[in-house]
């Protein structure tokens, strides 16, 4: 499958959410690499995958921080959607630690999650924020 490329389309005008969006999706490639079997010598996706979950709960606290500070009122569905994920991608992690052959369906649901919800749910938080 192709990587997925940041695109402007993706910027939701919070440089800082921006820029971790940025480094989300680098991680989601490198997972795609592995599928591909282009990543790096001894990256594995265990290692790949424990990366992308504690980087992902980095960048939920940070946007859950701002939602608080800026009093938005979209806070508890939008924390709902970063729930289900986590539930998600932990749902994949035991997946992959019983060894059970990944496919492609784990890179395209975080591709499909993603770009939606940066689109839908992450660009309704900007727009909030800046218009404060
Ligand atoms: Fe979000």
């Amino acid at each position: 499958m192709e990587n997925l490329v940041w695109n402007d389309k993706f910027s939701i005008g919070l440089p800082e959410i921006d820029e971790q969006h940025k480094k989300l999706i680098d991680i989601i490639n490198m997972m795609n690499d592995v599928v591909e079997g282009k990543a790096m010598k001894n990256t594995t996706m265990k290692i790949v995958l424990r990366e992308m979950v504690n980087y992902t709960n980095y960048h939920f606290n940070s946007e859950e921080e701002l939602m608080i500070k800026s009093g938005y009122p979209g806070y508890a569905e939008h924390k709902k959607e970063h729930t289900d994920f986590i539930i998600a991608v932990k749902k994949f992690s035991v997946e992959i630690k019983e060894n059970r052959n990944i496919s492609c369906d784990l890179i395209i649901f975080l591709y499909n999650w993603l770009t939606n919800h940066i689109l839908n749910v992450d660009n309704k938080m900007g727009q909030y924020t800046l218009g404060k």
